[in-house]
């Protein structure tokens, strides 16, 4: 079998069409839809995904507010500048991006963001809003509508990858690789929501190959190329790579052996191409959904 490809650029242009269009009549109608992009420090990869996501906010019509610190600023100015962002009202959702240095608590930083600018979907409560199933449900059912909270862009971006492929998530084997709380946790519960079967493996779980290969819908998100290899992967499964890494050649790849796992599959994401493109174009969209939740649409 050779794996009908899951591409993320087409899908993430699509809904980024439908974002736009909201947000042009916004604009038409005197309004602005603004996203604030923190970056603390200068991982180069962050450097990367931050203008990335500056070029989608162009291209949706949203005016990007970028605020690069330096590695060396205090938690109290990180704070400052967030409780600034809560009460500007050209903010509409505020990103920080992760990861950043070690004397900034991450989950302070998280909870400090109003929960009406939460585009990440990181505070405690969105989280608690998903795991209950407090949200718009089926993201591709109605794209536009306004969700009763935010999505986790990742997870999210996922679940459309899914939904396209037309394969049923209700009452499936679905096997999440990675626990972390921007993919691995929401992810699970986003799929559980749907009503699949879902285990979460991680650094402890014994035998990896034996859990994945179980998996009707397999989603690896740890960051290490070639985890997944061929022999962990059940004929016909769906097979959604989150990682980003760079391989041996230098190339960017995720954490499916591609050419080998893709003879197996039935629908397989690339890296680049796959789950990078509609984690942002999520972003997006919940940056609309702020607009519309801080102007009572
Ligand atoms: N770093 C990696 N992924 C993300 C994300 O979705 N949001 C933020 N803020 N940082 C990240």
């Amino acid at each position: 079998m050779t794996a009908k490809i899951l591409d993320g650029n087409a899908l993430a242009q699509k809904l980024k069409e439908q974002v736009t269009k909201e947000v042009e009549a916004i604009n038409h109608n005197g309004g602005d839809v603004g996203l604030a992009v923190i970056l603390i420090g200068d991982d180069p990869a962050s450097r990367i995904y931050v203008n990335h996501k500056k070029k989608d906010c162009v291209e949706c019509g949203i005016t990007s507010h970028e605020y690069q610190l330096s590695s060396d600023t205090s938690a109290e100015q990180v704070f400052e500048l967030i409780s600034n962002l809560n009460a500007n009202d050209a903010i509409n959702g505020i990103l920080i991006q992760q990861p950043f240095p070690a004397h900034i608590d991450v989950k302070a930083v998280n909870e400090a963001v109003s929960p009406l600018k939460d585009v990440d979907a990181f505070r405690t409560d969105t989280v608690g809003k998903i795991a209950i199933g407090n949200y718009g449900g089926n993201p591709s059912s109605e794209l536009s509508t306004l969700n009763s909270t935010f999505l986790p862009c990742t997870p999210a971006g996922v679940m459309e990858l899914i939904h396209s492929s037309g394969v049923s998530i209700s009452g499936s084997e679905c096997v999440v690789v990675g626990r972390s709380n921007i993919v691995g946790k929401p992810m699970a519960l986003m799929l559980l929501n749907e009503n699949a079967t879902v285990t979460v493996c991680h650094s402890r779980t014994r035998d990896l190959g034996e859990v994945t290969r179980r998996a009707d819908i397999l989603v690896s998100a740890v960051g290490r190329a070639n985890l997944i290899t061929a022999d962990m992967v059940k004929n016909g499964a769906v097979v959604i790579d989150v990682g980003m890494n760079r391989g041996a050649d230098g190339k960017l790849c995720g954490d499916i052996d591609y050419a080998k796992v893709s003879q197996k599959a039935s629908f397989i994401t690339p890296v680049p191409g796959g789950v990078g493109p509609m984690t942002r174009a999520i972003l997006m969209q919940n940056t609309l959904t702020a607009h519309k939740l801080q102007n009572g649409a």
